[in-house]
């Protein structure tokens, strides 16, 4: 069936088209749903599947979308300068899984996209593992604009981005956060603390569960942090099956 959107909708589709979306799909609860209900997409039955969240998404604009929007012309620190596109985020905007690394780099910074190099890849990978696609869960960075020579981001640059950071979390409220690499963690759980040391136990960032872990790009230099990422992964994995 096909749904004629609303200009919202169309607003929020538009989204989800720059976001690397190529299609939003209905599943047949939600065709009947829409169908019965004259294409009201807010009365459809509950659960819904990821894909069906982020048609749900577009029927109810979140402010999500506001922060975005204000990232987009941010200048706040030097990082402004030297970028092509602000990295804000992608995937699923009520995901239960948010993923957080460090910065874009070269090609997330020519497609405004996180995570969509080699580590990306990699990233997808080991969400694979835990039975999750990237659409299903949120991934973005401490900074959202790519550090020059893919250095570290600076502290005052992790700072201003900060706010950014918060209200996403706030936004899209997880269940849990994945810190990404030393810089990640660091900048989350605000300590000087060595990834050894912050590994293999929960921390809470804004009430979320956290769970720090290598970042993709370490795993892909040094093959040994692959039996204890899996093991950080396993914990998120054993986390999100509890029941609510
Ligand atoms: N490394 C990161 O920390 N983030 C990205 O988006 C890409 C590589």
């Amino acid at each position: 069936m096909r749904i004629t959107p609303s200009s919202d909708q169309q607003r929020w589709l538009g989204y989800f088209h720059d976001l690397g979306y190529e299609e939003l799909w209905l599943g047949d609860s939600a065709r009947t749903a829409a169908e019965s209900a004259d294409d009201d997409l807010e009365s459809l039955p509950p659960p819904r599947t990821a894909r069906e969240d982020a048609v749900g998404a577009a029927e109810e604009p979140s402010d999500l979308e506001a922060v975005a929007r204000e990232a987009s012309g941010c200048e706040a620190c030097k990082l402004s300068a030297g970028r092509n596109t602000v990295v804000f985020g992608s995937g699923d905007p009520k995901a239960e899984l948010m993923l957080i690394g460090e910065g874009p780099g070269q090609r997330e910074d020519e497609r405004g996209l996180p995570f969509v190099g080699p580590a990306g890849e990699l990233l997808t990978r080991i969400l694979a593992a835990i039975d999750r696609s990237r659409d299903e869960v949120y991934i973005t960075n401490v900074v959202k604009c790519r550090p020059p020579r893919n250095r570290d981001p600076e502290p005052e640059e992790v700072a201003a981005c900060r706010g950014y950071l918060e209200r996403q979390i706030e936004h899209i409220r997880p269940r849990v956060i994945v810190a990404l690499g030393r810089v990640a963690a660091q900048s989350l759980l605000g300590t000087n603390l060595a990834l050894g040391r912050l590994r293999g136990e929960w921390h809470s960032v804004r009430g979320v569960p956290t769970r720090v872990t290598y970042h993709p790009a370490a795993l892909l230099r040094n093959s040994a942090y692959r039996a204890p990422t899996w093991e950080d992964m396993q914990c998120v994995r054993d986390r999100l099956a509890e029941p609510i």
